[in-house]
């Protein structure tokens, strides 16, 4: 079958052989004899390049359930197949706090403490207490406290040290009820609620700022193929941010620790002159430098062949490496 519908990117690429997983069971007993899989879930976080070979496992695991609750929290675990912005807003509807800043990212649950999703001050480990996966070795059923998963900026063991051992089953959060932490010092979102004169916003306020600020920048998958930012923000010594500061002053910064800097990708892929360019099926999203695009009919390896190019640029302008975010396959 052609997994176009199953990548945010809307590449076509075939699978030979193609299975849907509704339940933990059914999974642990495929492992018993299938152990070269190809694990797919919502798709918005890869590029495929080539047709898959291997069984392509679709995790449709469902179902999300309220733990227990007190006060304060309330302690949830959400199956690997749901979808994350679905359930971003089940959060709201309950009074639920903690991922309003998180809204409106495409992809399912069970990939979230992969990359550590995060947005506008907000990274999903900040509400995680445990991952449960199904040890690919032995079918196993094991936990990783919010702690074993070595959250990074988009990063974890899952992409490190652990790396293709586990299939995440379900993810367990814990999330506010009464006393909402609200994470409003991002600029944009300062600004979105200063426009419609919220002063004491909600979870939905900022969950509705949030929606328009990335519906504004970033492309929905369904009208223009994408995978968000295709690039991590590259993290500099201070010593290499200082140079750069000389020949552009306007460079936009975050201080990551004493000695280190973030610099936005996207800054920099628009200084370089990509910003809406198209290169042929593919380009530059034009409102946000960081997001590759497929216009339709691109292939894998056109797009990673924009990025190569894009990365090659950066390395000559400014000396700096650009780590691709998405997973290349
Ligand atoms: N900028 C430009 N040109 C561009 C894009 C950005 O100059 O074309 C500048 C902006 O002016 C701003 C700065 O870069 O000063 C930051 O831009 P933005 O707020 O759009 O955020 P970002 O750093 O580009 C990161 C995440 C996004 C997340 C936003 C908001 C990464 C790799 N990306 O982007 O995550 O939504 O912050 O928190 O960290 C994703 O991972 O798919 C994603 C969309």
């Amino acid at each position: 079958i052609s997994l176009k519908e199953y990548n945010t990117f809307g590449v076509h690429v075939n699978a030979k052989r193609f299975v849907s997983i509704d339940s933990f069971y059914q999974l642990q007993e495929l492992l018993k004899t299938e152990k070269d899989l190809f694990l797919l879930s919502g798709g918005s976080n890869m590029l495929l390049t080539k047709d898959i070979e291997q069984l392509v496992v679709y995790l449709n695991i469902k179902g999300i359930s309220i733990d227990r609750e007190d006060e304060n929290y309330a302690y949830v675990t959400v199956n690997a197949g749901e979808n994350w912005h679905e359930f971003v807003l089940w959060c709201i509807d309950q009074g639920y706090g903690g991922l309003e800043n998180l809204s409106l990212i495409p992809g399912n649950v069970g990939t979230c403490p992969i990359q550590n999703i995060g947005a506008y001050g907000v990274e999903v480990k900040d509400v995680i207490t445990q991952v449960e996966a199904l040890r690919i070795s032995d079918q196993k059923r094991v936990h990783f406290s919010n702690e074993a998963c070595s959250f990074g900026y988009r990063n974890s063991i899952f992409k490190n040290e652990e790396k293709g051992k586990y299939i995440i089953t379900s993810v367990s959060f814990r999330l506010t009820k009464n006393k909402h932490n609200l994470q409003t010092s991002y600029g944009a979102i300062e600004t979105a609620l200063q426009e419609n004169k919220i002063q004491n916003p909600s979870i939905k306020d900022i969950s509705n700022a949030v929606i328009a600020i990335r519906k504004s920048k970033l492309p929905d998958p369904k009208e223009i193929g994408n995978s968000g930012s295709f690039f991590k923000n590259p993290i500099v010594a201070k010593s290499i941010f200082e140079g750069l500061k000389n020949s552009h002053p306007n460079i936009p910064n975050y201080q990551v620790s004493e000695d280190q800097i973030k610099i936005p990708a996207g800054w920099l892929i628009e200084q370089a002159g990509f910003k809406g360019k198209r290169f042929g099926n593919t380009g530059v999203h034009s409102k946000q430098a960081l997001v590759l695009v497929n216009y339709g009919e691109a292939s894998g390896q056109e797009i990673y062949t924009l990025a190569k190019q894009i990365q090659e640029k950066i390395l000559e302008l400014f000396s700096i490496n650009l780590e691709i975010e998405v997973n290349i396959l």
